[in-house]
């Protein structure tokens, strides 16, 4: 089918889509990296799974594919400077993001962050190939929930806090 979809509509679109924002780390050996991501969701509960959309041309893409772990770090409220530095765009901090960050691990070894709201420690099951991006399935080996921290959101290409309704 030929169509004319307007991409920068398209992404104005998907801008409307209220996220969470998310730091998908992973590690091989000494080498560690992440991301920041809001391609991310819940795919099965049995066994827990989720995905993550990552684009090919990213650092963190071959670091997932060689060690077939993830960790999904669920930014709270406070973290909208950690989601900036994921995102490439404290070019100070380029060659280790991790620099000042505390950070430890769990059963996967992949770093988690600090002062987030959750995560969620990921062995990897499949890969779709998603044109410039893979979705890459995780089993969820280990999780942990801070439920005294709010969501850090994102919409419309701005960052929101977000109080919970009554
Ligand atoms: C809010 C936000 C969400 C993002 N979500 C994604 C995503 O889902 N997948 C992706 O590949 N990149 C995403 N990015 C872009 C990456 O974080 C960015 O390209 C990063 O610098 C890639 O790092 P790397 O190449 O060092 O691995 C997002 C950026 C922002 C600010």
């Amino acid at each position: 089918m030929q169509t004319s979809i307007d991409s920068s509509q398209f992404r104005q679109i998907m801008s409307r889509f209220v996220t969470g924002v998310t730091v998908v780390t992973s590690r091989s050996g000494q080498d560690i990296h992440g991301l920041t991501c809001n391609a991310f969701c819940s795919i099965t509960v049995k066994p827990c799974t989720v995905m993550v959309s990552v684009a090919k041309d990213t650092r963190s893409w071959p670091l997932i594919e060689k060690s077939q772990i993830f960790a999904v770090n669920i930014l709270s409220q406070t973290q909208s400077e950690i989601s900036d530095r994921f995102a490439g765009r404290h070019k100070d901090k380029e060659n280790n993001r991790f620099e000042g960050i505390s950070w430890t691990t769990d059963i996967t070894g992949a770093p988690i962050l600090k002062g987030t709201q959750a995560y969620l420690d990921c062995q990897l099951t499949q890969s779709f190939d998603g044109g410039t991006h893979t979705l890459f399935l995780g089993e969820v080996v280990a999780l942990n929930l801070d439920d005294t921290k709010s969501p850090l959101v994102f919409f419309s290409s701005s960052y929101l806090g977000i109080d919970k309704l009554k």
